[in-house]
Order: C-alpha cells, then sequence, then structure tokens
C-alpha cells in the first residue's frame, strides 16, 4: 500500500454504470477509515423511493435536479469518500462543485465490460432498452471527455480486480498530492 500520509481531502469517484465506483469507494473509505457515501443511494434515502420510480414520477430532468442538489450537500462534506450517479458530472454546476471541492478519480472501463456488469440491473432507467450495449457505447462517447476534462486522477478499471483497482487509485493520488 502506497504512504497515506499524503492523502488529505475529499476523494469523487466518476464514471459510467458498472465502472465499479460504489465497490471501489466503499473499499478505500474503509482502508482510510472515512465516510462513505453513495449519491443515488442517499436520493433514495432522502425520497424513500428507488431511482427508477423518480424517473418514472419526475422524469429525468426530476431527478437531475435532486442529484445536483445532493451533489452540492455531500461534497461539502470535508474527508469523505463519494461515489457519484454516472450522469452527475453532465451538468456544468456539479462538475464544478467536484472539482473544486476534492480529488476527482475517473474510473475509465470499456462499454463491453460496463456491459457485463450491469446485464441484470434494472435499476437503472438509461439501460432498460433493447440494446443496452448500443446505448452504453453511446454515453460513453458523448461523456469519456468529459468525464476527463472532470478528473484529476483517471485508473483504468477495466478487467482488474477492486483491490489492485484501490491500490492504483491511492498511489496516483498520494503522488498527485506529495
Ligand atoms: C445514471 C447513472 C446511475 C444513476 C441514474 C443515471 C447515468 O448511477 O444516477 O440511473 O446517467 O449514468 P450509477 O452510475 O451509480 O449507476
Amino acid at each position: 500500500m502506497p504512504a497515506m500520509e499524503n492523502i488529505a481531502g475529499n476523494l469523487f469517484l466518476i464514471g459510467l454504470m458498472g465502472a465499479g465506483k460504489t465497490t471501489l469507494g466503499k473499499h478505500i473509505a474503509q482502508i482510510l477509515n472515512r465516510p462513505f457515501y453513495d449519491s443515488d443511494q442517499e436520493i433514495c434515502k432522502r425520497t424513500g423511493v428507488s431511482i427508477p420510480t423518480i424517473f418514472e414520477l419526475e422524469g429525468e430532468q426530476g431527478f437531475r435536479d435532486r442529484e445536483a442538489a445532493m451533489i452540492d450537500e455531500l461534497t461539502a462534506l470535508d474527508n469523505i469518500v463519494l461515489a457519484t450517479g454516472g450522469g452527475a458530472v453532465m451538468r456544468e454546476e456539479n462538475h464544478r462543485r467536484l472539482r473544486e471541492r476534492g480529488t476527482v478519480v475517473y474510473l475509465h472501463a470499456c462499454p463491453d465490460v460496463l456491459l457485463e456488469r450491469t446485464r441484470c440491473d434494472t435499476n437503472r432507467p438509461l439501460l432498460q432498452v433493447a440494446d443496452p450495449l448500443a446505448k452504453l457505447q453511446e454515453l460513453y462517447n458523448v461523456r469519456d471527455s468529459v468525464y476527463r476534462s472532470a478528473a484529476h486522477i483517471v485508473i483504468e478499471a477495466n478487467r482488474q480486480n477492486c483491490h489492485k483497482t484501490a491500490e492504483n487509485l491511492l498511489q496516483a493520488w498520494a503522488q498527485k498530492q506529495a
């Protein structure tokens, strides 16, 4: 494990659905003994309903408004690990808040890998389509450059296990702050 004494401040994970933001975020929070948050889970806790239900009742726009308010609230905390919803950085205000209030890490994975990890999932409204691979490819085409512009660090999350990815991330983060 890299030297942890260099690691300070918030860690914000961004990337497409299925990149592993939540799994990795929990793991890193445990290693660093810090609070972990997932913006989607916090929205569900507050509203008492699932993400698909919010999309159904309020549309994607309604969800995005809730998401922006949640990102603003969570990024104002100190020394947390946050997994953001995959679309969060697409809104300018979220992009800015994430970038200004912590270290942003883009977990990069390719659409075919993302498909494997999200295949049986019914909790992601954007992927409930006839061809989820095409949808992931389309989102990747639009978002990859936005994730890269928001990120201070880019980590490959294609095939590696969570422990190895965590090690790479902590190493890159420590180096950045050294
Ligand atoms: C979305 C990603 C989801 C969730 C919502 C929309 C997106 O979060 O916020 O379904 O636009 O990519 P995860 O990235 O945690 O799956």
